[in-house]
Order: structure tokens, then sequence, then C-alpha cells
């Protein structure tokens, strides 16, 4: 018995010593060089351990807050805190302290923040109003129990911008009569009532609450028990006004996150386009329709209070069916890249469109290479690790890839006829840390074309999000190549305008 714990003891001595020699440190601060394998080089990864949904997304007094659930002992999912980090530019983020730790009314789960300008709360000044952030506690006891009403609301409030946090001592806010998966409050302000908006999801549907303090709460409406999909349970919801291209016309968007029951299996965002008056949502739509048919873009919600109206999104780059096996250390998942919004009405049919933010050209390296083509059967050099690739199709197949010298691959098929995109990532490197993660191909359907087919593919070390058509149909998906992967090969079909912008990291030195 002695002797096994003195060899358990050994082994976690070997592994703690693999991490340090795999963790280059800042000697001042401590903190992570990012030049571990696979380590996302201009993504937001926390540090170390674990990491899930954005939460309580908010600009203030210059600057772009991301919190996150983090469980800062491990990398795999714990005891939720909130984990905090700040930008100035979204691309650029500088690691805080965790803001919000778990207490005696339990786990902090998804939510978000808002700027209480008016100190309709109380809980500033009329010189110093608070950040106030809205989020669930989870009560893991209760929940053993057997009791379904371990979920409930609370708020916590800054009156330092953001770099420190009490709760509330009223909480919760918004208490629990036995709804099982009762959580992740969105708050915003509708200006045309005057009201803060709650939004919470309750199992298979959403919830929406008003308020005049933040504080007290009075149910609304609901939607979506019988609407879109329902593979798995509702979570992390937002709804927000987008102008229609061309018409001009405002519509709202609801974003729901469903977990299992994405198009490519385990989690994804659904969205519906249609109506909210300040009390009820409303939607004619009757197809499912999902905001990134990757399999790793989970729990994306977006900004209150953006400096330009900008409808600024971020999703955790992963997937439930496996985030807590890939193999990274000593972290585990990164965010998508902040993207913005927008939607669409070519055809009889609503389309919400999602684009890297455009500042990510400030993180080019250079101006950039323009290869006119045609390319066909050709092995393109990118020379770099980091890019973003743009090019367009007219072909009615096409096959590319990206490779490295190792022989991984991850593989791009657009099928014109089919109306389809696929990837393939079953070759992509370490692939076999999970089942799920192998199983592709991934398909996306592109149900409006046109001629010419624009293609987007920006990529770090272990992810590639695509953007077609202006941002139309998007994929994210994640990849562990032993070797970055650092070129492309048109397989089949041909590709034109080929634009190369190799993509600075943005953590420590270069
Ligand atoms: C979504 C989610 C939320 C919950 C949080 C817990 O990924 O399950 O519904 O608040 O994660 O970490």
């Amino acid at each position: 018995m002695r002797y096994s714990i003195l060899c358990l003891l050994l082994l976690l001595l070997s592994c703690a010593e693999e991490q340090k020699q795999d963790r280059q440190t800042d000697e001042e601060t401590g903190t992570s060089m990012y030049k571990e394998s696979h380590r996302p080089q201009f993504h937001f990864s926390p540090d170390e351990n674990w990491m899930n949904d954005p939460n309580g997304l908010v600009y203030h007094d210059g600057v772009y807050h991301l919190f996150y659930q983090y469980y800062p002992e491990d990398i795999v999912w714990g005891p939720m805190h909130w984990g905090h980090a700040v930008s100035k530019d979204l691309l650029h983020w500088e690691h805080k302290p965790v803001s919000l730790y778990p207490d005696e009314l339990g786990y902090i789960f998804s939510g978000s923040a808002v700027y209480d300008k008016d100190n309709t709360s109380g809980l500033g000044t009329a010189d110093n109003p608070p950040l106030v952030a809205v989020f669930t506690y989870h009560d893991p006891e209760k929940e053993k129990t057997g009791s379904n009403d371990h979920q409930t609301q609370g708020i916590a409030y800054s009156v330092d911008g953001g770099e420190s946090w009490e709760k509330y001592e009223g909480n919760p806010v918004i208490g629990n009569e036995g709804i099982r998966d009762f959580r992740d409050p969105k708050v915003f302000w509708h200006d045309e009532t005057e009201k803060w908006i709650m939004l919470l999801v309750a199992g298979d549907r959403l919830m929406i609450y008003n308020s005049d303090d933040l504080i007290s709460w009075n149910f609304l409406s609901e939607f979506g028990k019988d609407r879109g999909a329902h593979g798995g349970v509702w979570e992390c919801p937002d709804l927000f006004p987008l102008k229609v291209e061309p018409s001009g016309e405002t519509k709202w968007v609801l974003l729901i996150s469903i977990n299992p029951g994405g198009p490519n299996g385990g989690s994804a965002t659904q969205y519906f386009v249609g109506d909210f008056d300040g009390t009820a949502f409303t939607s004619e739509q009757q197809d499912i329709k999902w905001v990134d048919h990757g399999a790793d873009n989970y729990a994306g919600v977006t900004y209150n209070h953006t400096p330009d109206g900008k409808r600024i999104f971020i999703g955790w780059m992963s997937n439930w069916n496996y985030a807590q096996k890939t193999p990274t250390q000593p972290w585990r998942s990164a965010m998508t890249l902040p993207r913005e919004l927008s939607l669409e009405r070519p055809a009889d049919t609503y389309l919400l469109k999602g684009n890297p933010v455009d500042n990510l050209s400030d993180l080019y390296k250079d101006d950039g290479r323009n290869i006119p083509g045609p390319v066909s059967d050709t092995l393109v050099n990118i020379n770099g690790a980091l890019f973003d690739l743009r090019f367009s199709t007219t072909s009615d197949h096409l096959r590319f890839a990206l490779v490295n010298d190792q022989n991984e691959r991850m593989v791009f098929e657009f099928d014109r006829s089919r109306k389809e995109f696929l990837i393939d990532r079953s070759q992509s490197g370490n692939a076999d840390f999970d089942e799920q993660f192998a199983q592709t191909p991934h398909s996306m359907p592109m149900p409006v074309l046109q001629d010419t087919t624009e293609i987007r593919l920006v990529s770090d070390w272990s992810s590639v999000e695509l953007f077609i058509d202006g941002g139309r149909f998007m994929m994210t998906e994640q990849m562990f190549p032993n070797v970055p992967f650092s070129d492309l090969r048109v397989e089949s079909g041909e590709i034109h305008d080929l634009r190369i912008n190799l993509i600075n990291r943005i953590w420590g030195d270069e």
C-alpha cells in the first residue's frame, strides 16, 4: 500500500516536472510565456487551468472586460469562479485576479454585466455609478439532495471599474420555485421601455424579466418551448437588435446555446430572428438556424455598451463532448476571436453574419502576399503558422487542406451543387484523445450561394475559424497538429486572389 502511494507520488511529481518544462514563465510575473504546445497565440486563453463560457462581457471607460467561467485549481471543470481579463482593443488581453468566488449560496455560473450609469441599483453613488454583474448561483449541496431549486440568480457590484467586486447582501435576487435548469442571466438596458431586461433559460425555454433597479425583477413572458432545436438543455441566452441589410429594418436576434443537440454533435448555438417590444420576443422563423456549424463555438454572447454600437460576440472555443480531455496543459480552452455580428436578408431568409473584428489587421505582420492565381493542384507555402487567408472560388468542387511536414492535415471541402461545406479533422494531428473529437467530417449547409464564393480562414496553432461569403457561414474547429500548419494544399478545383496575412502573437515577446 505504502509502496503504491509512493509510486503515485513519484508519478505526480514527474508529471508536474514535465508541465514545468513545457511551461516557460515570465520571471517577473510568474505567468506563462504562452509558448507551450498548442497554445493559442492570438486568441484568449487563461494563463493556467480550466475555462469555459465567456461571462460579463461589458465595455466601460475604454476597457473591454472579459469574465469567464473558471476553475483555478485544475484543468477540468470544478467549482466555478469568474476569471477576469481586460483589453483596450479586443485583441491584447491582460489577466486580472479572479473576480467572483463561490460562497455559501453556491458556485458562480454564467451571467452578464452592465454599467448602471444612473445608479438605479443604489449600489454605487450618482457620482460613481457601479458596474453590476448578474450571475447564476449553483448550489451543489442542494443539487445532491435531488431538489430542483439549486440554481438562483445573484448580483455583485464594482465601484472601481471592475477591479474588485462585492456580492449584494440580499442575494439571491431571483429565487427558484423548482426549475431544474434555471440559469445564465443576460441583462441589458431597453431604451424604449426604460427598463433593465433579464433573459434566463429554464431547461427548454427562455424566460424574460424586467426591472427598474437590477434588484427587484418582474416575470414578463417566455419563448421557445416548442420552437427551434431541443436536442439538449437551453443555455446562455442573448437578445439584441440589428439593422437588416439591405432593407434597413430592425430585427431582434435571440441566441440560445444548446448542449447536446448541435448540428455536428454536442454543443452549439442556435439563433432566432424576430421582434422584441420590451415584454415579449416573437418570431415567425420556422427553420433551425445555427450561428456557427463548427464543433467548437459554444455559449457565445455579446458585449453590453460597446462605444461604437457594434455588436461584438465572443464564444467558448470548445465542445462539452470532449472539452475536458483536449491535449493541452497547464490550461484548457480558448475563446473565439471577437466577432462583429450583422444581419442580412439576401433571399427570403435572414442570415446572421459574423466576422473577426476589423482591427484584427493591426496584428498583421506586414502588408501580406497576393497570389492572383488561379491556383490548383499546388502546395502554397504560407511561411508562417499564424495566419489569415482569403481567396475566392468558382469551382463546383473544391478541396484544400492545411498541412505540415508531419503528414498531418486539416481538410476542407466545398460542394457547390450540394450547397455544402465540410471539414475533416480526423488526420489533423492529435485527434484520438476522444472518439467524438475525431468523428468527422463536420458539415455545413449553405442555402444561399453566389457564383463566386469567398473563403476566409483564420488559423492559430490549435484552431481554425472559417468565414464564408462575408461571414454568412461560419465554422470554428479546434485541431491539435503536433507542428502548426504552415502550408496550404489545393487538391481539387481552383482558387483565385489568394491573400495571405501572417499574424503576430499577442502574448509576451515575439
Ligand atoms: C454552459 C454552461 C452554463 C453554466 C456554465 C457552468 O457551458 O453549462 O449553462 O452556467 O456552463 O460552468
